[in-house]
């Protein structure tokens, strides 16, 4: 088939490049036009393990172009794999949506089906449909066909995907996407398929990712408690997980959430709710939950410091969650905030990110490559991504290079009688 993806982001790039694997011809489309020359030299844009591999594997059935008509005009699907960032009351702001919508109508020749991969607020394919068959020659179909990868593992998530969901309207487009997906449900990769209509399909991304954040903000109140009682969070999370009604994922206790979906997902679907009259009281609370928890370091280290006033403080891990470069709403970009305004020096280490760290805090923090470099002299240090660098680290060092070897750790990294023996004063999460 032959296919269109706008948006090179996490979602369409990936989605693409998969697509192109499974025997589509695909272009891909985006105004970023950085992104692209990039693209057309085989070089990925994000850091998202396999996947540079695959889009060189697949070169000859993948096109990269900033113009639209080029992508749009010969093909017979089209998917939509932009942006829905939050507004400032929460909602999903739909503009670049609607705004790949107005291209498509300008270059389009023939009918499309149009596939949604972004996460869209429930009843956006219906509108979108209405909106742009208004005063049409050709017939565009809406399907609603969310994404479900996590970035660090987005390839494997998407060949193995856990199930394809599809949310149709007609049977013509119900069949195109049966057959465009045929070859994912096929042997080797036996992809459940599961059909639905458009407003279920655009319910179950944000029921399952608001499921998730509030079995983090959960599992981070336990551990709360479990400070408070002498119990070891890790003990009772892994025991709760043998519990197969409870599962094992998604309860590791930690500083709180990040990316580019939970955050804005829960605010999206609470917002939603409430314009229909009805309050989400779980996802609120889930969503308030974390905000504490993000800042659970740097209390623990005011009362520890009292004023942090050019404390020499290091920060160890700044992306939201290992395996990835993305730093949205990463609680490193809270905390490094809260350690500026209370005064203090900071340094800071990531294995990937520190390049576009930078572009954000330019020269009011210190920028390193190695862990050794960023703790020296340090007063104390914070760990906020569980990369394997800082994990693997040495405990000694603390000792031998920070001016006081002291450690707050918010993804519970260390084995608590190890840090004990390297003589360092350590603070986790739940234990
Ligand atoms: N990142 C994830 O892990 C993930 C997972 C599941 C679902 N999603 C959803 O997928 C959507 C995209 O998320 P993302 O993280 O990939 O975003 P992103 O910001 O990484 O990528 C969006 C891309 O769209 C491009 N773009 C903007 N306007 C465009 C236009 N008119 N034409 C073509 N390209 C245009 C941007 O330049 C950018 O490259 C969101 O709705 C998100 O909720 C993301």
């Amino acid at each position: 088939m032959k296919i269109a993806v706008a948006g090179t982001g996490y979602a369409g790039l990936v989605t693409a490049v998969c697509l192109a694997k499974i025997g589509h011809t695909v272009t891909c489309v985006d105004v970023d036009k950085e992104k692209i020359n990039m693209l057309k030299k085989l070089k990925c844009p994000i850091y998202e393990d396999g996947l540079e591999e695959l889009m060189v594997q697949c070169k000859n059935d993948i096109f990269y172009t900033t113009e639209y008509a080029e992508a749009y005009k010969n093909c017979n699907v089209i998917f939509i794999g932009v942006g829905t960032p939050e507004k400032e009351d929460g909602s999903a702001n739909l503009e670049y949506v609607y705004k790949v919508c107005d291209e498509i109508k300008s270059c389009s020749r023939s009918d499309k089906v149009i596939v949604v991969k972004s996460t869209v607020p429930i009843g956006t394919n219906k509108k979108l449909e209405l909106y742009m068959n208004n005063n049409s020659k050709y017939k565009f179909h809406f399907v609603s066909n969310p994404e479900f990868l996590s970035q660090g593992t987005a390839v494997r998530d998407t060949l193995n995907a856990s199930r394809i969901v599809v949310g149709t309207n007609d049977n013509y487009s119900r069949k195109i996407m049966e057959e465009l997906y045929r070859p994912l449900t096929k042997s080797p990769y036996n992809v459940p398929y599961l059909s639905m209509n458009r407003e279920s399909a655009e319910m179950v991304k944000y029921a399952s990712n608001d499921f998730l954040a509030l079995k983090i903000s959960y599992i981070n109140e336990i551990a709360n408690i479990c400070e408070k009682t002498g119990a070891n969070i890790d003990d009772v999370a892994l025991s709760m997980g043998y519990d197969d009604r409870i599962g094992k994922k998604f309860l590791k206790a930690g500083m709180g959430y990040g990316g580019s979906c939970f955050p804005k997902d829960t605010k999206a679907l609470y917002y939603l709710a409430k314009n229909l009259g009805y309050e989400l009281k779980t996802v609120s609370s889930a969503i308030e939950v974390n905000l504490y928890q993000k800042q659970k370091l740097i209390n623990k280290a005011k009362e520890d410091f009292g004023s942090l006033e050019n404390k020499k403080v290091a920060v160890l891990g700044l992306s939201f969650k290992p395996g990835t470069d993305d730093l949205r709403e990463s609680p490193a970009i809270d905390n490094v905030n809260m350690l500026l305004d209370y005064g203090a020096v900071v340094n800071v280490y990531d294995p990937i990110s520190i390049d576009k760290f930078k572009k954000i805090y330019k020269n009011k923090i210190n920028y390193y490559h190695n862990i050794d470099d960023t703790i020296k002299d340090c007063d104390f240090v914070f760990i906020i991504t569980e990369w394997k660098e800082i994990v693997e680290y040495d405990l000694n060092k603390y000792k031998d290079l920070m001016n006081t070897a002291v450690v707050y750790d918010g993804r519970n990294c260390y084995n608590l009688d190890e840090v004990l023996e390297a003589g360092i004063k350590y603070y986790s999460i739940g234990r």
